[in-house]
């Protein structure tokens, strides 16, 4: 009982002991829920300046993409659009958002560009971005030309959720494209007319009489000659005639140089390089579905050239088409042009080589004579009137086969524009 009433001491040592150990470990304890207290409180403060950042930087976007100039969009994969700016707006001629939100894009897109815009939306939602051009039809009916860049817009998964488009009207660029390609057609025609066209018949008309001439007094000096009738006089004045008549033909045929040489327009510096691109925006189209590839190797700094360009976009075009022509039974891997430029001395160079199958040696020494041709619709006048309006220019146009496999190059000078500056 004493035991009870009357703990010993070291009991009260103890309990004295454990309660200031309790004291301690609160003490502690209170203290570290403080700092841990500072430590949320700071860390509340961070995220609601970082989530305030984060709404302006999201309202700055938001009034980035209002006031810019582009359409800009976001589209689902089946095509829904989810939002467009106003500018987009505008270009679709929409009044209200919702006349274009929450409808299909391929409402607006013009039919024939539909599935190839359903590649491309494929594309991005697969992970790729893409730019495509295509036309629209505005809610009011119009028609305008677009370019669309396309780009998969993800979540923090990295998972792609719309595809964000980015487009701009094109329209006039297009036009202004398209009224180049009309005038170079157009070009392309009234030279070809000219030149070839007019060239050709106007000598066949005015050959048709020596020949006719020749043919009769041939024909009239072999009747003689069977019947026993014609006197050496006689047969001499109209072997004489024959003779006169094939001088004539071959003094039209020399006109066609003096033709040529008329050129119109006087001849001023000229860049090659412009010229090649104009003859090829040309016959490329052409070359394409003849399945040949050129290649275009241009030198450097290539001085300019004195002439006329028409009548040189003419020659280059001549070459490409002989070219075209001459690898037609050549396998599609092997159709091959090589255009290269390069300077001799005053002159600068164009080659045009082919990997065709090239030409015998006796036939590579008439390709320049009038008429001479080895196609079924030629009409053999195309590299004598290159060669015409090359001379004028004052260089040369010759052709040789490839030093290494098959083929002809083609090759042509021109008269630096420096060299005849300093002439004048
Ligand atoms: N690159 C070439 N490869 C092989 N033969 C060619 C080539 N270029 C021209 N020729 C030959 O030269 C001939 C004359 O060419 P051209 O004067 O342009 O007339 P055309 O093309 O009307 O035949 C052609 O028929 C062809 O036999
Ligand atoms: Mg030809």
């Amino acid at each position: 009982m004493q035991f009870l009433v009357h703990p010993p001491l070291w009991a009260l040592l103890i309990t004295v002991l454990i309660l200031i150990g309790l004291v301690l470990y609160v003490g502690r304890l209170n203290l570290n829920l403080r700092h841990s207290k500072k430590v949320l409180e700071v860390e509340i403060g961070e995220r609601r300046r970082a989530e305030e950042n984060l709404m302006q930087n999201e309202n700055h976007l938001r009034q980035i993409i209002a006031t810019e100039p582009e359409c800009v969009k976001l589209q689902t994969p089946e095509g829904i659009l989810l939002e467009m700016n106003p500018a987009g707006l505008a270009l679709m001629e929409a009044g209200q958002p919702d006349e274009i939100i929450g409808t299909s894009v391929y409402n607006i897109i013009a039919p024939e560009f539909r599935d190839d815009y359903r590649k491309l939306s494929t594309r991005v939602f697969a992970g790729e971005s893409g730019v495509m051009e295509f036309q629209i039809i505005s809610l009011k009916g119009r028609r305008r030309w677009m370019e669309t860049h396309a780009v998969p817009l993800r979540d923090r998964c990295n998972k792609v959720i719309a595809l964000l488009g980015i487009t701009r009207d094109i329209t006039a660029r297009k036009h202004a494209e398209e009224g180049v390609r009309q005038h170079y057609r157009e070009l392309a025609h009234a030279s070809r007319v000219n030149t070839m066209g007019e060239m050709a018949s106007g000598l066949a008309h005015e050959l048709n009489q020596p020949l006719a001439a020749i043919a009769n007094y041939s024909h009239g000096c072999l009747r003689r000659i069977r019947s026993g009738t014609g006197t050496v006089d006689d047969l001499t004045r109209a072997i004489e005639q024959v003779c006169n008549q094939a001088d004539r033909a071959a003094e039209i045929i020399r006109s066609l140089r003096g033709f040529v040489n008329k050129a119109d327009s006087p001849h001023q510096p000229q860049d090659i390089r412009d010229i090649v691109h104009e003859a090829i925006l040309i016959v490329g189209p052409e070359a394409r579905t003849h399945e040949v590839e050129i290649n275009l190797k241009f030198m450097p700094d290539m001085p300019r050239f004195m002439g006329n360009a028409i009548q040189i976009e003419q020659v280059i075009l001549n070459l490409i088409r002989n070219a075209v022509e001459a690898m037609s039974n050549m396998p599609p891997v092997l159709r091959r042009i090589d255009l290269r430029t390069s300077i001799e001395g005053n002159m600068a160079v164009v080659e045009v080589r082919d990997f065709g199958p090239g030409l015998p040696h006796e036939t590579l020494a008439r390709i320049f004579d009038p008429f001479f041709t080895t196609k079924m619709t030629g009409m053999g006048m195309g590299l004598p009137i290159c060669r015409s309006i090359v001379e004028a220019h004052g260089g040369t146009l010759s052709a040789f086969h490839n030093e290494k496999g098959c083929g002809l190059t083609v090759r042509f000078t021109l008269r630096r524009a420096m060299e005849e500056t300093l002439h004048e």
